[in-house]
């Protein structure tokens, strides 16, 4: 709920939720655009793919709300304008956006966000839209999932719009999610990034949040976990909500009496790392190179990190600058991060104990 006072109260700053893979950011952001739209925000949800471009992704949306505040009642010519602006961004960018249909008056607004350059033309695009919605007495806000695979000029763009709406005090905000990025910004971009936004870090939960997320369920069922059990539940998953959904799950399903103890986990614990290891992790692991399979296996018998990379390099008893290349393509693949300078370590919560489960023996 801080999310909608951060919402209603400070619109010209923007959130960048940050965190591992299965904390929780998609089913936060969903709830920050039920809040928002609760609230009148015009709201665009989208999710960024790896090979997905920005300005694909966005204009269809750009143009499904400067449609609907076109039906708002209000003088003045910003939403015709900012449909004009729109297709002339539309215009500038090398790539295929689709058909999008603006109907037969309006007209390309020529120099306006058609140089070429996004981080020139996204920043033209917001003012615009953000103008529109200003003159309709509404607000918008942009919400991004897996922001992480935008590339730094598009990530940069963003950020430069951003400062933009805050310059102009526009009533545009922008609600991103996705795997740890500030540390791979640069320069300039990191610079506002740290200005411009917010990055609450989305972990596990603590203790007493994950007992009552499985506790609060089975009570309303009528039955409860005994303390231990819940204990237990937590020392396994770490608090990992996506982990304490399998546990718990399992842990019902398997359960004969009310309260459920401890030793109901001790039989299940199998199941419930066979279909994470068949599932969760094994989706990830199956999209991997050989190389890469290798480099993570001897991330892994660093345990759960951050790791150095230097010992990485090391494990695999080759020279740090020979690695470069296949930590650029885990990076790529979301499976590892950089939090810090010469330091990498996994996105993906508990993966080291998977790899030592799926690859028992470490060969370098
Ligand atoms: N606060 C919470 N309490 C209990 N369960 C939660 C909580 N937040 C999320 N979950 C559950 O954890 C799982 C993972 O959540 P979600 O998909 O939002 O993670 P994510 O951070 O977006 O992961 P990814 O990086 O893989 O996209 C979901 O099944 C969700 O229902
Ligand atoms: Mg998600």
């Amino acid at each position: 709920m801080l999310f909608g006072r951060v919402l209603a109260k400070r619109p010209e700053k923007s959130l960048l939720l940050t965190g591992l893979r299965g904390v929780g950011k998609t089913v936060l952001l969903n709830e920050i655009e039920r809040i928002a739209a609760g609230q009148g925000f015009r709201t665009i949800l989208v999710e960024a793919h790896e090979g997905k471009p920005l300005a694909v992704l966005l204009a269809p949306h750009l143009r499904r709300v400067l449609f609907d505040l076109d039906r708002l009642k209000g003088a003045g010519n910003k939403v015709r304008r900012g449909l004009g602006v729109l297709r002339s961004f539309i215009g500038g960018i090398k790539i295929k956006v689709g058909d999008l249909d603006f109907g037969l008056d309006i007209e390309a607004e020529p120099g306006s966000a058609d140089s070429g350059d996004l981080e020139v033309d996204l920043p033209n695009l917001f003012v615009a839209v953000g103008e529109a919605a200003q003159e309709r007495g509404v607000a918008v806000a942009i919400l991004i999932d897996e922001i992480q695979y935008f590339s730094a000029e598009e990530l940069s763009a963003l950020i430069m719009a951003m400062h933009k709406m805050q310059q102009r005090q526009l009533p545009l905000v922008l609600v991103g999610a996705g795997l740890p990025i500030l540390p791979g910004l640069a320069g300039e971009s990191k610079s506002y990034a740290e200005r411009l936004f917010s990055f609450p870090a989305v972990g596990p939960l603590p203790q007493a949040d994950a007992e009552q997320a499985l506790q609060d369920p089975v009570r309303a069922e009528g039955a409860a976990f005994e303390p231990e059990a819940l204990r237990e539940i937590f020392r396994l998953t770490q608090g990992y909500p996506y982990f304490l959904q399998e546990w718990g799950y399992q842990a019902w399903n398997r359960a004969e009496a009310s309260p459920i103890g401890a030793s109901v986990l001790h039989e299940t614990n199998d199941v419930v790392l066979q279909r994470l290891d068949e599932n969760f992790f094994r989706v990830r692991f199956d999209r991997l190179t050989p190389r890469e399979k290798t480099y993570l296996r001897a991330m892994a018998e660093l345990g759960q990190g951050p790791c150095r990379t230097g010992d990485i390099a090391d494990k695999l008893g080759v020279r740090i600058t020979t690695l470069g290349p296949v930590r650029a393509s885990l990076i790529k693949k979301g499976m590892v991060y950089s939090p810090s300078h010469g330091e990498m370590a996994f996105t993906v919560p508990l993966f080291d104990a998977f790899m030592r489960r799926v690859m028992p023996n470490f060969e370098p």
